[in-house]
């Protein structure tokens, strides 16, 4: 059985979309019809992923690599702005990219936990705060936050 998910012609940014479950859901969206930008950052494994997501069928879907380090504050505003430029609108917001580094508590240093907090929470926070206000001002849209255990 198909579900009808009306999502044809929307548009989704899925963070960390060149591997993963990020590139799982960029595929899923792909195929519904929905035009998909996906960040990371590395460029060769970003191409091998629109190569990947464009052999799939789907109903007149495009999709964009932005490359972005998105622990970078200027990275979240080209994510935005690049997507808006090739789209014209922001529908979802798939914040997926990296993962915090797992260990035992006492054994992580400063820099794990500050490289975790750049990506994982500021990172997420950035792109939210730039996404909501062309979502409300459709007055639709959705965003999924996804992370792990080591949160
Ligand atoms: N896999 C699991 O079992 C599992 C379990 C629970 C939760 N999760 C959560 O699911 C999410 C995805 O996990 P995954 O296993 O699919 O990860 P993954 O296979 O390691 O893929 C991570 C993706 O994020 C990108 N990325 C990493 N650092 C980045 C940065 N600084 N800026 C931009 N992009 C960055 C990577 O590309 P580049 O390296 O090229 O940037 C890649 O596209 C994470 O939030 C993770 O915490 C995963």
């Amino acid at each position: 059985m198909s579900l009808e998910l009306h999502l044809a012609g929307k548009t989704a940014i899925v963070t960390g979309g060149s591997a993963g479950i990020g590139l799982a859901v960029a595929k899923a969206l792909y195929s519904e019809g929905v035009n998909v930008a996906i960040a990371a950052r590395n460029q060769e494994r970003l191409e091998n992923a629109v190569s990947a997501i464009q052999s799939l069928p789907t109903p007149g879907a495009k999709v964009i690599a932005i490359s972005a380090d998105l622990t970078q504050a200027a990275s979240v505003d080209t994510v935005v702005s690049t997507t808006l430029a090739q789209f014209g609108q922001i529908d979802i917001l798939i914040n997926n990219a990296g993962s915090a580094r797992a260990g035992s508590f006492l054994d992580l240093n400063d820099d794990v936990f500050l490289d975790a907090w750049n990506l994982k929470l500021l990172g997420y926070i950035r792109l939210v705060r730039a996404v909501v206000p062309h979502q409300k001002n459709r007055r639709d849209g959705r965003i999924v936050n996804i992370i792990g255990g080591a949160g």
